[in-house]
């Protein structure tokens, strides 16, 4: 008795959540009388479908049945619309800026909202916003998930920089195809270790160079501080090994420029330093980084 009462009770003030949109709102299947095709393919589409299938607990709980709430988060309330459809009562967001016609995405996705902003400080910065990667999903998109480009090509338009450092002589590719960014950046932050590029330029390296990970009984001191960027150039570099400098020998001498005085470096032999100091990337034996 005392059971059913409270279960009534937190049925009826939660009723009103899971029942209600916002006042001026009038939800999809509005819409959908008059917009029958638009709201169709949205339904049917990939954002459609994430949003029936995969909508997180809290987001239906707060928010009533997600898929309703879709065209207004984005569009704006649409009751004045409904009532007199004309285009002066509704954001049609065509020819809106990237940033405004994104500000209805974090009703729904504030971790990448937050993410954007922690991770990539640079996007945040410059305003770069969500339908700069992504399309709203009225049509079908050019990759998943929601993406507005195909991968291979989705940061190129402002990249062009980095993307050309992939055609230089060394340089991450699968034969003539360069590497995805998303193998090493992550878009919006996340726990993985392509999440924390920026803060930490080791960790995407050694998800794939495994043997380069450490720890290393004799570490040495540049990988472990600073990463694999203190020596190597990430996306591409006219050198041998992607390295940052013509030579090895130049590479090193650069923090070292007081070699013991047996180093005869007019001599080619002692320029390869390598051919000595095998373990550059951290030794399990030897202080000297001689041997791994
Ligand atoms: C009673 C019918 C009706 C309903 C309901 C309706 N619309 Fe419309 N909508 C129209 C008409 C008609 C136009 C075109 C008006 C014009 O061109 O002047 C329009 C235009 C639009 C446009 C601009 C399209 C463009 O080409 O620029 C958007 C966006 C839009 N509606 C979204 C919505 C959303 C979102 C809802 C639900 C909240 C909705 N509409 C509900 C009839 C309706
Ligand atoms: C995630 C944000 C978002 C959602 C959700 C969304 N739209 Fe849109 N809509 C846009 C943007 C942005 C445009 C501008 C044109 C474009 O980029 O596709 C647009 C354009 C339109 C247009 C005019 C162009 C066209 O394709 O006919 C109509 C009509 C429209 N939306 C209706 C709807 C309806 C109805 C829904 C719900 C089923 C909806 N939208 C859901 C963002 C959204
Ligand atoms: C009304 C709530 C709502 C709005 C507004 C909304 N989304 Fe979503 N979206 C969801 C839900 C729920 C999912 C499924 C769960 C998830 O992936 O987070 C989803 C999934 C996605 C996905 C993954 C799709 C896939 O195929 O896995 C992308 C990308 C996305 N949304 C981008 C956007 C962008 C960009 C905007 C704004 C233009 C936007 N969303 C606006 C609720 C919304
Ligand atoms: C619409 C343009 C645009 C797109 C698309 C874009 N970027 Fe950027 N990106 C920028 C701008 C602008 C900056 C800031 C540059 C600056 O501060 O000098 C930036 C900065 C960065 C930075 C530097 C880190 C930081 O936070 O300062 C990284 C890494 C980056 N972008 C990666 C990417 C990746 C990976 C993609 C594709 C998934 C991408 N960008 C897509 C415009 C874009
Ligand atoms: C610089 C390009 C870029 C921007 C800006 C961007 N995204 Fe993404 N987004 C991606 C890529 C790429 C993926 C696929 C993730 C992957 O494969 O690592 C993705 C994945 C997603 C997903 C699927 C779940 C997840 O987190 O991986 C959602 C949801 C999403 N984005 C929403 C958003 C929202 C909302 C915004 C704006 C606050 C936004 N994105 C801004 C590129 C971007
Ligand atoms: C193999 C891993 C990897 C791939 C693939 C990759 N990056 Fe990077 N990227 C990095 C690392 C590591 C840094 C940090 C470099 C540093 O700190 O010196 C970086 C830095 C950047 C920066 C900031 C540059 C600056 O001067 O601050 C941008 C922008 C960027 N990457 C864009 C891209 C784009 C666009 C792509 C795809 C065309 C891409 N990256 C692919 C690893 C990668
Ligand atoms: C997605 C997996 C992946 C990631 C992430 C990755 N690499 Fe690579 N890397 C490869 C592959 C595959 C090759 C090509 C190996 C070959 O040709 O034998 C390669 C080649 C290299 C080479 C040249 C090796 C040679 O023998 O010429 C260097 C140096 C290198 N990577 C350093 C890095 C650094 C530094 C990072 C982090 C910024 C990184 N890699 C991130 C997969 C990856
Ligand atoms: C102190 C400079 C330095 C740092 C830091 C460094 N490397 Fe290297 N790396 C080199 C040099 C020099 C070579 C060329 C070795 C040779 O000529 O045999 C090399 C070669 C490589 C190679 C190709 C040959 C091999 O040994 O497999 C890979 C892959 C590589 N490095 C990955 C990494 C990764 C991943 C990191 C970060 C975890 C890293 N490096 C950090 C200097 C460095
Ligand atoms: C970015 C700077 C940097 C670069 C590049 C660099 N090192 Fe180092 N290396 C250090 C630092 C810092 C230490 C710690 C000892 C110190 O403070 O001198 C160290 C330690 C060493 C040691 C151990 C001996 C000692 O003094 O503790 C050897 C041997 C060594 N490096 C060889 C090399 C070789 C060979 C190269 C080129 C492949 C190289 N280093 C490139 C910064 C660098
Ligand atoms: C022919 C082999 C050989 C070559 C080539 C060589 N080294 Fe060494 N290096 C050694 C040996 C052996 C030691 C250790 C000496 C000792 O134990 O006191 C050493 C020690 C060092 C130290 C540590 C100094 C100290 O006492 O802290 C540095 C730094 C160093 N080398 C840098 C370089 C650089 C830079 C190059 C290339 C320009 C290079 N080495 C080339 C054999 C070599």
């Amino acid at each position: 008795m005392r059971k059913s009462l409270l279960a009534a009770i937190a049925f009826l003030a939660a009723a009103p959540l899971l029942a209600g949109l916002p006042k001026g709102w009038v939800g999809l299947d509005t819409c959908a009388t008059c917009h029958d095709d638009t709201a169709k393919a949205f339904v049917r589409g990939p954002h459609g479908r994430a949003m029936a299938e995969r909508a997180p607990k809290n987001l239906l709980k707060l928010q009533g049945n997600v898929l309703q709430r879709a065209c207004e988060s984005c569009h704006g309330p649409g009751e004045a619309h409904a009532n007199d459809p004309s285009t002066k009562n509704i954001r049609t967001l065509k020819g809106a800026s990237t940033a405004e016609a994104s500000s209805g995405c974090v009703l729904c996705h504030a971790a990448q909202k937050a993410g954007l902003a922690m991770r990539t400080p640079g996007h945040a910065r410059a305003g770069i916003a969500c339908l700069d990667c992504h399309v709203p999903g009225h049509a079908a998109p050019a990759a998943e998930p929601l993406l507005a480009r195909p991968r291979a090509t989705l940061c190129t338009p402002c990249h062009a920089t980095e993307t050309a450092q992939f055609s230089l002589p060394y340089a991450h590719r699968n034969g003539a195809t360069p590497f995805e960014c998303t193998a090493c950046h992550s878009a919006h932050g996340g726990t993985t270790a392509r999440g924390r590029i920026i803060e930490d330029g080791q960790a995407p390296c050694v998800t794939c160079h495994t043997e380069k990970a450490g720890p290393r009984v004799y570490p040495h001191p540049p990988l472990a501080i600073e990463g694999c960027v203190a020596c190597h150039s990430p996306h591409g570099s006219p050198n041998p090994f992607q390295l940052t400098r013509a030579s090895v020998s130049q590479l090193c001498l650069e923090c070292h420029p007081d070699t013991p005085a047996f180093h005869d470096l007019s001599k080619p032999a002692f320029r390869g330093c390598v051919n000595c100091h095998a373990a550059v990337h951290g030794s399990q034996r030897d202080p000297m980084l001689l041997h791994k």
